[in-house]
């Protein structure tokens, strides 16, 4: 029997309780997986990913990750598909939830997702739109996690852009009870609402990026101009040029900082290769987990919570 229908849209749509099960499942499934021990909660099941706008990484271990656990994936795009040919996403939803068990999306605005989710009889996972990442932030702090133990209390230095990264941090503190340090330069700043934020006060600003690393334990940026803004590339490159994360920022971290990045990165633009390269980073680290973060997620979605 399949659990209550429920959708991954953004990062507040999971409790901590859940969130902390997800953590402690993701570590079976790893560890299962580490060992070769076949594991296929989901054999005969399909998950559809439907893609708007570019990926590795994502794609990769969504698609693995089904496999993985028994299943399958299909692999659509708005070029291929009638979604690219005006066909209502209401419409797209009814059908393809009756053919599919998951669905998985990567699109622009989040009112897209939200609708394909009211008329999907299957569960939809947000694999990124403009406002947020929420399966990224899964993955960095189950990554986190994995390295420092737990990230309540702790302090996450946001450096850069007030984007769909940004805004899945920062609900993220509110929901596990973190801090975030941001520093975006003017212009750039967070936005609470569309972050989405309950607005328990888990982040401060910082006009000055090396305040914000200041003794934080984990450190933080992504490109500066995303996916669907590149309209605003030459007019971003100038804003965020002392923006960048360098050694002086790592520096006044916290001897045990990490630094996270959900890549693809620019060397030289928002990181310097001495970081994003060096003893504190993290990222591929970062980036695998996604794979078995996402297994667990899916199994959650679909099997709800399991013992073995
Ligand atoms: N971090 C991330 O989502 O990467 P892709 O764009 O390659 O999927
Ligand atoms: N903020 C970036 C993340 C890419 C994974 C973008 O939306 O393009």
């Amino acid at each position: 029997m399949a659990p209550a229908l429920k959708h991954f849209l953004q990062f507040k749509d999971f409790s901590r309780d859940e969130l902390e099960y997800l953590f402690a499942r993701t570590r079976v499934i790893k560890e299962r997986f580490k060992r070769y021990q076949p594991y296929h909660p989901l054999a005969d099941r399909t998950l559809a990913m439907i893609f708007e706008k570019s990926s590795t990484r994502t794609r990769l271990s969504f698609e693995a990750g089904m496999h993985q656990l028994g299943g399958s994936a299909i692999y659509l795009n708005t070029r291929d598909t009638q979604l690219g040919r005006g066909e209502p996403v209401e419409d797209a939803a009814e059908v393809i939830s009756r053919m599919v068990d998951v669905v998985m999306i990567r699109t622009f605005e989040q009112d897209i997702i939200e609708r394909f989710a009211a008329h999907s009889r299957v569960p939809v996972i947000n694999g990124l739109t403009n406002e947020y990442h929420p399966c990224q932030i899964l993955a960095d702090i189950y990554t986190y996690i994995e390295q420092r133990g737990p990230i309540q209390g702790k302090t996450v230095a946001w450096i850069g852009d007030s984007n769909n990264m940004c805004n899945t941090w920062l609900q993220a503190a509110e929901v596990l009870d973190f801090n975030v340090h941001v520093s975006t330069p003017p212009g750039y700043e967070v936005e609470p609402e569309r972050a989405g934020l309950f607005g328990t006060d888990h982040y401060e600003a910082f006009g000055d990026p090396m305040d914000a690393c200041r003794g934080a334990d984990l450190v933080t940026t992504d490109v500066w101009t995303s996916m669907g803004f590149e309209a605003e590339n030459a007019e971003r490159m100038k804003a965020f040029a002392d923006w960048r994360v360098d050694g002086d920022m790592m520096r006044v971290a916290a001897d045990a900082a990490l630094f996270m990045h959900c890549l693809p990165a620019h060397r030289g633009e928002e990181v310097e290769a001495d970081v994003i390269d060096g003893p504190q980073s993290v990222v591929w680290n970062e980036a695998e987990n996604r794979l078995h973060t996402q297994k667990a997620m899916l199994e959650y979605l679909l099997r709800g919570r399991v013992e073995d």
